[in-house]
């Protein structure tokens, strides 16, 4: 099979003939946030299907497409849906499009996502940026022969989400007056929904928000040398003693409040990058 390394230059030569503009910002806009796109100067919007080697998403509420432009003066490219592991793709598969970002220029990558709140404090609909994760998932899109070129062996994880971009988040939010946490991410492989125990589990090992992404796309952008910052939007609460059945429909929902928060917050954030 072709290198990495080529696929990804692949796929930059194709996403090059629609759009040639460098961008300083990738996003990935998690279940039900991809509202944010309304606010972009769009200048390419690329299906995922026509791009070489990216997979198809198959989440409900995922647009599936690259769109390029601006985004208060700044060029970003931003991913409208995601790929999961649960969908059956390799961790490989779903963290390419991050490298492709970073070859288009990117320096920083901005995650979002849709997540359980495990922390008691949390309501739905709730922002919280992410300080740090837990990975739980089976896999690891580093794990294999390593590509020097791409990145080291052994990225360090001590400030994988950069300090000084959360302090842009939290002060921003502070002007605008909209309410944020800050919160632990813990990265599941889905796609069922944790049982009592587990959310119990979780909580014990210090985790505030649960959900089945961002993990290995952010090993991949430490990996790669960007700086990343992200953020949880609560789609359902998960206290083990009060836990309701939850419907894909009331997630869907809560994403879309919490993701016309993130719609007025992260333009402000991106000003400042
Ligand atoms: N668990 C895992 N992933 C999720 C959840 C959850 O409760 N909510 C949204 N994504």
């Amino acid at each position: 099979m072709q290198g990495l390394l080529d696929r990804i230059q692949e796929a930059v030569t194709f996403i090059r003939q629609s759009w040639q503009g460098h961008p300083k910002v990738g996003m990935i806009l998690g279940t039900g946030l991809g509202g944010l796109t309304e606010q972009i100067e769009i200048q390419a919007t690329i299906p995922y299907g026509e791009i070489p080697h990216f997979p198809i998403s198959t989440a409900p509420s995922h647009a599936g497409r690259l769109v390029c432009g601006l985004l208060r003066g700044v060029p970003i490219v931003a991913m409208e849906g995601r790929f999961h592991y649960y969908e059956g793709y390799s961790l490989q598969q779903v963290t390419f499009p991050v490298r492709v970002m970073k070859a288009l220029g990117a320096d920083t990558l901005l995650v979002t996502n849709a997540a359980g709140g495990i922390n008691p404090q949390l309501e739905l609909a709730d922002l919280v940026v992410i300080e740090d994760h837990i990975n739980l998932m089976p896999d690891n899109p580093l794990r294999g022969v390593n590509d020097d070129r791409l990145g080291p062996r052994w990225p360090d994880l001590c400030e994988p989400y950069s300090r000084r971009l959360l302090g842009i988040a939290r002060t921003s939010a502070l002007e605008l007056g909209i309410h944020v946490h800050k919160g632990v991410f813990v990265a599941v492989p889905g796609p069922n929904l944790e049982t009592r125990a587990e959310y119990r589990m979780l909580k014990a090992y210090g985790a505030d928000v649960v959900g089945m992404s961002t993990v290995p796309e952010v090993l991949v952008a430490i990996h790669s040398g960007m700086q990343v910052l992200g953020f949880s939007v609560v789609t359902d609460i998960c206290l083990p003693d009060h836990l309701e059945p939850v419907e894909i429909s009331k997630i869907l929902a809560n994403a879309a409040i919490g993701g016309q928060k993130l719609a007025k917050l992260i333009p402000r954030v991106i000003e400042q990058f």
